[in-house]
């Protein structure tokens, strides 16, 4: 193996700041918007159970093959796995998973910048002092109106899109790193602050019990199916983005470390999100199960009974921009580089192609909240369609392929080469979920959500 090749792209300047830009990759609204709503959904405890075991069942272990795959084959997803395998004699057809994931990407960018825009409207609201001593009632009829006027959530998707679309045609080092690097401690402090409005208002004990006391007679297989794809989904894994970020680790850096800060800074977001939203949920009579409005629909009360709370309120909702935003740019950035080194086109203009397509696909999901909220394809309307063969069917589909492919199709030697554990037994635990564990229960409950097993 070439040790010397290096991305087309560049590389991260610093462990710290491949760790920042793969946190900030992976803390999104992910964590912020749908964790706190799936949760709701499928009935607290015991999603949040599962969930913690998909993380660290699969998810870490397939956190590291990714990184080792992209600093193996330092290019987009669909070039990385086509060199591989060709360096291990496979067969070229490998890449095609390469290509489904950057397909993933796109699908799932395409709705996530128009929720990104929820936020951007949010945060105009909560400084203009919108929320203030407003009540439930009066905050879903908020979020209804912003969801019943396509113009306005075209206006905020065109926005996020085209600020995505600046920061990659700027390339990796001037743009995400210098992004990310400010963003991401700020988002802590906020939650930390939500939090504390929760513990002194009075129904944290409820929401403590909710997310942390598992039901086990809810358990269902389409649960473990959102668990996992959940899970895949807030650590960015399975469709090319984390794998593109390893493309740019430098050599001297330990995978297995920073895999394990990576997914800790992510479910310790998620669950500091549940914590900060379900005591407001619950002190204002809100049901948890609402879906993806829950959090616009509950925080503008907080922010709207506490002092100073256009501040907090502002800050927050800029807070959640920016996290979002720094996942959009890991969302694009497997495209883009795909299409460059398969054209050779300039960044640029590969930047402009891409997220034009993205933009347009996002209409389908603007429209989904009000003129086509009633056409539906399996009971599901567009953008729920989008979400549910992204989370539900791809992430887990391109986890189990790239867990066979680094387990199974790529040599011992080449993959311990590149992940460096030292300790022989840690290797072999890691090897082994690669090769049985993961991919054995992607299968099962795979085949269990579809009633075939
Ligand atoms: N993980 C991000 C979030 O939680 C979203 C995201 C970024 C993502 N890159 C990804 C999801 C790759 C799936 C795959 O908001």
């Amino acid at each position: 193996m070439d040790e010397k090749r290096l991305s087309l792209h560049g590389q991260w300047s610093s462990r710290l700041t491949f760790i920042l830009a793969a946190s900030a990759a992976a803390v999104g609204l992910g964590n912020i918007w749908k964790f706190p709503y799936l949760t709701g959904q499928n009935g607290g405890g015991l999603f949040v159970l599962i969930y913690l075991a998909c993380v660290i069942l699969m998810g870490l272990p397939l956190m590291m093959a990714e990184i080792t795959l992209g600093r193996l084959g330092r290019r987009n997803p669909a070039g990385t796995f086509k060199e591989i395998a060709i360096e291990n004699k496979r067969s070229k057809l490998w890449s095609w998973v390469g290509a489904t994931t950057i397909i993933a990407g796109a699908l799932i960018l395409s709705y996530y910048c128009v929720i990104a825009g929820w936020s951007v409207a949010y945060f105009g609201k909560a400084i203009k002092g919108d929320f203030q001593h407003i009540d439930t009632l009066h905050a879903q009829s908020m979020f209804k109106q912003l969801i019943a006027n396509p113009w306005q959530l075209i206006a905020w998707h065109s926005f996020i899109v085209i600020s995505t679309i600046i920061v990659i045609a700027q390339g990796l080092e001037k743009g995400i790193e210098r992004a990310v690097k400010y963003l991401f401690p700020c988002l802590i402090i906020l939650l930390v602050v939500l939090i504390g409005y929760g513990i002194t208002t009075g129904h944290f004990g409820e929401a403590f019990k909710f997310l942390f006391e598992p039901d086990f007679s809810e358990i269902k297989g389409s649960t473990i199916l959102v668990a996992m794809g959940q899970a895949f989904f807030s650590l960015s894994i399975a469709n090319g983005s984390i794998l593109m970020y390893g493309a740019y680790v430098p050599r001297n850096i330990s995978i297995t470390s920073a895999a394990i800060a990576i997914s800790l800074a992510d479910t310790g977001i998620a669950l500091a999100a549940g914590l900060a939203i379900f005591p407001i949920v619950f002190a204002n009579g809100l049901s948890p199960s609402s879906g993806p409005g829950l959090i616009f629909e509950s925080l503008p009360i907080a922010f709207g009974h506490m002092s100073l709370g256009y501040v907090f309120g502002g800050l927050f909702f800029l807070m959640l921009i920016c996290a979002a935003f720094t996942s959009t740019i890991s969302l694009l950035e497997p495209a883009v580089a795909w299409l460059v080194e398969l054209k050779q086109v300039h960044r640029m203009k590969a930047a402009w192609v891409i997220g034009g397509i993205i933009w347009l696909l996002g209409i389908l999901t603007v429209l989904s909240f009000n003129y086509w909220a009633e056409i539906k394809l399996f009971n599901l309307n567009c953008f729920e369609l989008i979400d549910y063969l992204t989370a539900n069917i791809m992430l887990p589909a391109g986890g189990f392929l790239t867990a066979i492919f680094v387990g199974w199709m790529v040599c011992r030697q080449t993959v311990s080469h590149e992940l460096e554990i030292k300790k022989s037994w840690l290797f072999n635990c890691w090897r082994f979920s690669i090769r049985y564990l993961t991919p054995i229960i992607i299968l099962i409950v795979f085949l269990h959500a579809l009633k075939i097993i």
